[in-house]
């Protein structure tokens, strides 16, 4: 019969990935618990429309990516990302009666129906952070300094930042019009996604990978456009303010006008971090701030600024990690005095596992070499003195102790 094959764009995490998983998700709740942040679990399905509002109908992950299905006459889609299904739970349990900053971190898996490729997958995983109800440029410090020490704390430190300011919705309202206005002449020659975009999202032409409109966008007049200072001053004055920071506290970034990321909802500050091993657009952090969508998804007027990683791609450069042995593994012609002697292991905490066929000695012997750091070998002897023979199987140094005395360093 034909075997039935992995879905295209997806993975299994096999066991032997599982210590970098864990690896990840433990310096994850060490790193953003000493902020403060709690970390929460949303749905992994959400109704439709908080992405369509949410990340913006304009967006390509709206408009080509996303899984959406019905059911009970409901559009439900599997979140193609997590901030807006955060924002919504903290809209819906009055998160904003909370003392501000509220600062959340959560993980698990994204979909996102894209042309999978190396870095790229339809199922991936992220793991980030949401700080609520602080529009200084503190917050936006702090959420960089926690995806800068996390992916330290992951031993990543070869990393580019990159950062940019997008504006209010006022000082970029003048923008784009500056931008569409010297972009105009060249309408014909983009490609059809930029001149969708051009009505629809004129920020978004700046992100374009097709190298036609990246000439085009690279001519000087356009580039005047794009490298101005269009902020207004109190934008100019957050920025600069979040420089100054960055600066005393040592973190190197570039600012990078091109940047504008591929969701509707930020404004200000937006940053992606790279990693100079991952390829040029392979990021692997990508955040920024959204003072309107609390509002826009019908919550309180609140700031909020935060960031993603994805998760494969930090497995990536973290490499292998060897898999732990199982600690103990009980060696004896006696399946029934090996169950009870695991069990003692196992409710103190230790590992251990026994040979469930009852094989010979010397092929139980041999399997624990494989799984385990220790033998405890249980022959007649030791069960007539109640004791144990622990074998260290790395050494092959052992000694015979009282049962109660087991000691496995
Ligand atoms: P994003 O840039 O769409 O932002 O995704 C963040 C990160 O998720 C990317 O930098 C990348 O590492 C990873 N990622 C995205 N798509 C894929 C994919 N198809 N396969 C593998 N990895 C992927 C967001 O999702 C925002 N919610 C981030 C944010 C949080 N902004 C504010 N708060």
């Amino acid at each position: 019969m034909a075997i039935i094959k992995v879905q295209k764009g997806t993975k299994d995490i096999l066991p032997s990935e599982m210590p970098v998983w864990h690896f990840m998700e433990e310096k994850a709740n060490q790193v953003f618990s000493s902020y403060g942040a709690k970390e929460i679990r949303t749905p992994i399905f959400e109704a439709t429309e908080l992405f369509a509002r949410g990340v913006g109908d304009t967006t390509d992950i709206v408009n080509k990516e996303m899984y959406t299905f019905e059911k009970s006459e409901r559009s439900l889609t599997l979140r193609p990302e997590n901030t807006a299904g955060v924002v919504r739970s903290f809209i819906e349990n009055g998160m904003h009666r909370l003392s501000a900053p509220v600062k959340l971190w959560y993980k698990g898996p994204m979909f996102r129906y894209e042309r999978p490729q190396a870095g790229r997958q339809r199922q991936f995983h992220q793991v980030g952070v949401e700080v609520f109800g602080i529009k200084q440029a503190t917050a936006d410090a702090e959420v960089i300094l926690m995806a800068v020490n996390y992916l330290k704390a992951l031993g990543l430190n070869d990393l580019s930042v990159e950062l940019n300011s997008l504006g209010c919705p006022e000082c970029r309202e003048t923008f784009k019009t500056k931008l569409k206005a010297v972009i105009k002449p060249y309408l014909n020659e983009l490609c059809p996604d930029c001149q969708a975009r051009y009505e629809k999202n004129p920020l978004r032409l700046l992100d374009c990978k097709v190298e036609e409109c990246k000439a085009i966008y690279a001519k000087p007049e356009i580039q005047a456009v794009i490298q101005s200072d269009f902020i207004c001053e109190d934008c100019a004055n957050h920025f600069n303010e979040l420089k100054e920071y960055l600066d005393a506290l040592g973190i190197k970034y570039e600012i990078n006008k091109l940047l504008v990321r591929g969701l509707d909802y930020y404004n200000r500050t937006v940053f992606e971090i790279k990693s100079n091993n991952l390829g040029s657009q392979n990021a692997v952090c990508g955040g920024g701030r959204y003072d309107s969508l609390v509002r826009n998804l019908g919550g309180e007027d609140t700031p909020a600024i935060g960031f993603a990683m994805g998760m494969e791609r930090l497995a990536s450069l973290i490499g292998s990690k060897t898999e732990e042995k199982t600690k103990a593994f009980v060696v004896s012609g006696n399946m029934i005095e090996a169950v009870k002697l695991a069990e003692e292991l196992r409710s103190k905490g230790i590992s251990c596992e026994f040979d469930l066929t009852n094989k010979k000695f010397v092929k139980q012997l041999e399997k624990a070499s494989k799984v385990a750091k220790y033998a405890l070998i249980l022959g007649e002897d030791e069960l007539s003195t109640n004791q144990v023979t622990v074998k260290n199987l790395e050494t092959s140094e052992q000694k015979t102790v009282k049962r109660e005395n087991i000691e496995l360093i």
